[in-house]
């Protein structure tokens, strides 16, 4: 089958492709432990499930308004109110299948030919490849490690020009677990005043995930002059456990916003009208296991940080947020493993721990950051420890 030159061009995301590489080893009964994906270990809360099952039982089972039902919408706007004191109209909310599809639709609704991206580096996986097949051009911006891998306002302005016209910000950040505190926005946002065609996506899909009395901030709140240009996303998939429920949301700039939807009713319609019923259930609702899910987090942020330290001597930072560590294995690189097998990067760094050490995890270069790998830490204690322990036996047989 021919297929389109712009399919070609894209690349297929690697942490699924490493996800699917582990799940086949699994399959043939191999020990696996997966610390590649970044979904947590917890089911969703039963209350929310509960809610499912009642909209399945009075027949919310039908199509609903392609941005989401009236009552989610509601929901979203009274919760952007309270969480993080932005207003919006609900005809500025967009629901859909996930915060990918956001801000893809986002990108797509957007972009002309040849226009420009910024995106800090190391990103998300899936931002480079979605500018590019809008047509954009993705302009990765190499963050130093020593800021945290963030951008600073200097790299921000020294990376814009006319063809500008987006910069994707992602805090707490995927895979590096940084976030932006509320004076790095303002100076970021002080840049952005002087260049009012460029609007900034803040993928905001961590933002419950923080830890040492971090506190989150978003852009269009600590910059509310900037708020039409800028569209906020978020969704449950992280912090709700409710990954396979594809429930995200958007807010902003009401032409974006309706762009975003013509696409939507031209593609996938609304998002599961079964999960909407069940994201106003987990928005609405109580968020008290959110309080014990965060201190399992952190105690496994600290476990795990712990034992891994003493063999990476450059990994010295505790991620503030997400439930990622960013690992520069850079001093294992070039070196033998076994007196047998030669590690050339960070792609064999991790073949070879999956290979023969059954842990699974993401080389840095899928991130736009060799020398470095990433290990999700949302897995249970004993996982972890015995992941740990692998990885520890693996470089101590590098030489
Ligand atoms: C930074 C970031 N943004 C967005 C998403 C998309 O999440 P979802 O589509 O499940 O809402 C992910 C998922 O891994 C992510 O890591």
């Amino acid at each position: 089958m021919k297929l389109s030159k712009k399919i070609n061009n894209i690349l297929p995301s690697n942490t699924v492709v490493l996800g699917q590489k582990a799940r086949e080893l699994i399959s043939l009964g191999k020990d696996i432990i997966q610390l590649g994906e970044g979904e947590p270990d917890f089911n969703t809360p039963d209350h929310i499930i509960n809610a499912a099952l009642d909209a399945m039982n009075k027949g919310k089972t039908k199509y609903t308004n392609v941005a989401g039902t009236q009552e989610l919408r509601k929901v979203i706007k009274k919760y952007f109110e309270d969480e993080y004191q932005l207003s919006y109209q609900e005809d500025q909310i967009v629901v859909g299948n996930g915060g990918k599809q956001l801000i893809f639709n986002a990108l797509l609704a957007s972009i002309d030919p040849g226009e420009e991206v910024i995106i800090p580096s190391p990103y998300w996986v899936s931002y480079p490849q979605m500018v590019s097949f809008a047509d954009g051009t993705p302009i990765l911006v190499t963050c130093p490690s020593n800021n945290n891998f963030k951008i600073t306002p200097k790299l921000l302005k020294n990376h814009i020009n006319k063809k500008t016209i987006w910069l994707i910000l992602n805090s707490p950040g995927n895979p590096t677990g940084s976030v932006y505190s509320e004076k790095e926005l303002i100076d970021l946002a002080k840049v952005l005043r002087d260049y009012p065609y460029i609007n900034v996506i803040c993928d905001d899909i961590y933002s419950k995930i923080i830890y040492d009395n971090e506190s989150f901030v978003t852009l269009a709140q600590v910059a509310p002059d900037l708020k039409d240009r800028v569209l906020t996303v978020n969704g449950l998939s992280k912090s709700y456990a409710m990954t396979g429920w594809r429930i995200g949301y958007a807010a902003g700039n009401r032409s974006l916003i309706n762009a975003m939807i013509k696409l939507q009713g031209q593609s996938t319609t609304n998002a599961s009208s079964i999960s909407q019923a069940a994201a106003v259930a987990a928005l609405s609702g109580s968020k008290k296991f959110l309080d014990d899910w965060i201190q399992k987090y952190h105690h496994r942020r600290n476990l795990t940080f712990d034992i891994l330290n003493r063999n990476f001597p450059k990994f010295k930072i505790k991620p503030k947020g997400a439930f990622y560590h960013f690992i520069n294995c850079d001093c294992f690189l070039g070196k033998i493993y076994n007196s047998e097998k030669k590690i050339n990067d960070d792609i064999d760094f991790c073949k070879y721990l999956l290979e023969y050490f059954g842990v699974s995890v993401v080389p840095g270069s899928s991130f736009g950051c060799s020398g470095y790998f990433r290990l999700c830490y949302a897995k249970s204690e004993t996982d972890l420890k015995k992941a740990c322990e692998r990885i520890n036996k693996f470089v101590s047989l590098i030489k």
